[in-house]
C-alpha cells in the first residue's frame, strides 16, 4: 500500500507493507537513518521520534499508523541555518554521548519531556529517560546536558 506522511516538514510517501513499521519505512525507505535500531524488543528508545508532538518508539507503531501524521526524527531536529538546536548543543557540551548509538532517541525524548516541562527536576529527567537505554551508562551528563537545555545551571564537564 502507499502511505504518505510529512517528515521533518516534507511530504514523504512510499509503498509499504501492512507489517512494515514506522523505524523501517524512515530509514529504509526515506533514508533517515538517524533514528536508531538497538533491540528488537522496544525496550532501547533508540528509535525514538515524534508522531503529531508525542513522543513514540518507532519500532512499536506501524507505518501505516502514522498515514497523515507530522513525524520529526533526529534529522529534524537542528535549526533551520542547520547549527544545533539547544538540545543537541547541550549534549556536545556536557558530553552527553559517548558512542553515539543512543544519542538521537535521547534527543527526541529530551525535546518531548522539555516541551511539557520546561525545566524539569533531576528526578523527573531520569524518570522520563527510563525508556531510553545508554549502554555507555552515560546517563549522569545526559541528565547534565537536559538540565542545561532547559536552562538550569549546571557545571560544566572538563575539556
Ligand atoms: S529499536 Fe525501538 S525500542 Fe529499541
Ligand atoms: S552513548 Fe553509547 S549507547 Fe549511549
Amino acid at each position: 500500500m502507499k502511505i504518505t506522511m510529512t517528515v521533518n516538514g516534507r511530504p514523504c510517501s512510499g509503498e509499504v507493507e501492512g507489517r512494515t513499521l514506522l523505524v523501517q519505512f524512515l530509514r529504509d525507505i526515506q533514508g533517515l537513518t538517524g533514528t536508531h535500531v538497538g533491540c528488537d524488543t522496544s525496550q532501547c528508545g533508540a528509535c525514538t521520534v515524534h508522531v503529531d508532538g508525542r513522543q513514540v518508539k518507532s519500532c512499536t507503531m506501524f507505518a501505516a499508523e502514522a498515514e497523515g501524521a507530522e513525524v520529526t526524527t533526529i534529522e529534524g531536529m537542528a535549526n533551520a541555518d542547520g547549527s544545533l538546536s539547544v538540545i543537541q548543543q547541550a549534549f556536545q557540551d556536557h558530553h552527553g554521548l559517548q558512542c553515539g548509538f543512543c544519542t538521537p532517541g535521547m534527543v527526541m525524548a529530551a525535546a518531548a519531556l522539555l516541551k511539557d516541562n520546561p525545566r524539569p527536576s533531576e528526578a523527573e529527567v531520569r524518570a522520563h529517560l527510563e525508556g531510553n537505554l545508554c549502554r555507555c551508562t552515560g546517563y549522569h551528563n545526559i541528565v547534565k546536558a537536559i538540565l542545561a537545555a532547559s536552562g538550569q545551571a549546571v557545571a560544566v564537564a572538563a575539556e
